[in-house]
């Protein structure tokens, strides 16, 4: 219920427009079947057609219409086709949107994920957020059309109710309670819905984590015929998931069955009741057997849509979690300042560290501008660390980053970072052409600048020989490249927006020597008009580099 007010609360506008269109396409159904009670008495030929029969007859008697059988049977059928015409631009109003809702909890997320500090995405499942964009997204749009859904018809069960009342309110009042008393006794299959619900939710989220994982890794697992036990555990996982649909489909089921039994009992005890104690004329108990029929309908109705919406809860508190969570980790913009890089940048005291132990307790650094500068050190010394404060990507927790003697938390970072062209040690590539690749991101992507930047990577003479040139697809991950091609696109794309500085993580790991210096002498040509920092253990660059900075013996 709080999963639905909270529905309610996000989208006030959206679920009134589409209770209404429910609604009244549930109304004109209601109030055209009250035409049914006096065709019903003067079927019957008697006069008796109670006080909503004088209604209707006084309503027909005002608009000069005769209450023959032809005219009452032309308003039921009449009001049934106003009803199916209003329903399809209710339900077309319902799918648009659920629709809508998914796109929002879709944006958000997305836009929270991208705003978080690169520490939150260290911590993250990339598959986990893929299936909150996909799957609970969905899940959870579903669950706000069944809450809608059970609305309307609670809202059509008020105007039945409010028909049956006029005829019979002590009829009404027996039905109304049989009905709740049923919903009561039902409840248990509520929670087993939700249970199975959050089954799902758990196993979904579980199943894509370890699903992306394995694909990631899909070739060292073969090379070792380890991929049995990882087909092993999908399967598992994925029985698993069977297991809770089943479940979800038993309580469901179960509901389905129990209700329609026990709906003709309510429907034959209301009659029992109308005919035999309170004596009412058989026009009046026929129109009252109907609506109640419907009437119990309908709250079976509405229980199922919010057994569905049971199912679908926990899909939603899961996707709200994990925006939550985003949310809470965004990424303070800095400052306003314009960022420039002249003269130098300067790392002044500073403390950084992971966990307990400090990585740099009083780090001194000077880069100066248009200089090539080797970041050296030992494995796990903290070189990538180094590049990420450098970046602004990791916040120092004491000291200060200048540039140009301005604090990194006062410049504009995203300005800061548009100066800034970066390779990261693992080289990540995505299933998309070399062009797409090397222009990823960019706003005003130009094949122009790719092609100088390919050029300058030393790459542009084999993509020239590929069949496909720049628009060859570089397979999943960059499969279909070699290792250092992979690395040399890679640096294309940290090179292709003109940067003022050039941060480069191991960028020759996976390079020969001829190659390694090549991109040494490419380096050191880039170093006249912009800074370059590696990070590096190659003595390639090392030898090259105007400075080398050691983390291990020169700044400790
Ligand atoms: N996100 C993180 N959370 C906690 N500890 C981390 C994190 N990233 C790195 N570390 C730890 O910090 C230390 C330095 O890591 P870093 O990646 O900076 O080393 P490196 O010098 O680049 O090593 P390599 O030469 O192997 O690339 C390592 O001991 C590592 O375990
Ligand atoms: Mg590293």
């Amino acid at each position: 219920m709080s999963t639905l007010i909270e529905f309610l609360r996000i989208y006030p506008a959206r679920s009134a427009l589409m209770l209404i269109c429910l609604i009244v396409a549930g109304t004109a159904e209601g109030l055209s079947l009250t035409a049914l009670l006096p065709m019903l008495s003067v079927a019957a030929g008697d006069g008796s057609t109670g006080e909503i029969g004088e209604l209707v007859l006084k309503g027909l008697a005002w608009a000069q219409i005769q209450p023959t059988i032809g005219a009452l049977l032309l308003i039921i059928v009449g009001g049934i086709i106003l009803k199916s015409g209003l329903l399809l631009v209710a339900n077309r109003q319902v799918g648009y949107t659920v629709a809508r809702v998914a796109t929002d909890f879709r944006i958000t997320l997305i836009n929270a994920l991208l705003a978080c500090e690169w520490q939150y995405f260290a911590r993250q499942r990339a598959g986990q957020l893929a299936n909150s964009v996909a799957t609970e997204a969905n899940r959870a749009a579903m669950g706000f059309e069944f809450g809608a859904r059970g609305i309307s018809y609670f809202f059509q069960i008020v105007v039945y109710a409010g028909v049956a009342f006029m005829i019979s309110w002590q009829a009404t009042l027996v039905s109304i309670g049989l009905g709740l008393l049923s919903a009561t006794l039902m409840h248990s299959l509520m929670r087993a819905a939700r249970r199975a619900g959050v089954g799902q939710t758990e196993l979904m989220r579980e199943l894509l984590s370890y699903l992306t994982d394995v694909l990631r890794s899909v070739k060292p697992l073969k090379a070792m015929s380890r991929d049995s036990v990882a087909q092993a555990s999908l399967q598992q996982q994925t029985d698993g998931l069977e297991d809770a649909i089943r479940r979800e489909v038993m309580s469901r089921e179960s509901l389905r069955a129990l209700q329609d039994p026990l709906l003709a009992a309510l429907a034959a005890f209301a009659l029992y009741v109308a005919l035999s104690w309170w004596g009412l004329s058989l026009p009046e108990v026929m129109v009252l057997v109907f609506l109640h029929v419907r009437l119990l309908g309908l709250l079976n109705k509405a229980q199922r849509e919010y057994q569905k919406v049971m199912v679908q809860e926990s899909a939603y508190r899961s996707l709200k979690k994990t925006i939550s969570d985003a949310q809470l980790e965004i990424e303070r913009s800095g400052g306003t300042m314009t960022p420039t890089l002249e003269r130098s940048i300067d790392m002044e005291k500073l403390y950084f560290s992971y966990a307990k132990d400090p990585m740099f307790e009083d780090l001194n650094v000077t880069i100066p501008a248009r200089s090539f500068v080797a970041i050296t050190a030992p494995s796990g010394t903290g070189k990538s660390t180094f590049l990420d404060l450098l970046c602004g990507l990791l916040k120092p927790q004491g000291g200060v980053v200048r540039v140009d003697g301005v604090s990194l938390n006062d410049l504009d970072l995203r300005q800061w970072r548009r100066l800034i062209g970066y390779v990261p040690q693992e080289t990540v590539l995505l299933h998309d052409t070399i062009l797409n690749n090397v222009l990823i991101g960019e706003a005003e992507p130009s094949e122009e600048d790719a092609r100088r930047a390919l050029t300058q990577a030393g790459l542009w003479n084999f993509v020239f020989s590929l069949p496909d040139g720049v628009n060859t697809i570089v397979g999943e991950r960059g499969g279909r490249l070699s290792g250092g091609q992979g690395q040399r696109v890679a640096i294309a794309r940290a090179l292709a927006h003109n940067p003022k500085i050039l941060i480069l993580d191991e960028p020759t790991s996976s390079l020969d020597r001829v190659n390694a210096q090549l991109i040494c002498d490419t380096l050191a040509e880039l170093s006249r008009s912009l800074t370059v920092v590696v990070a590096s253990h190659h003595d390639l660059i090392v030898e090259r580099a105007d400075l080398e900075i050691n983390l291990k013996t020169d700044v400790k």
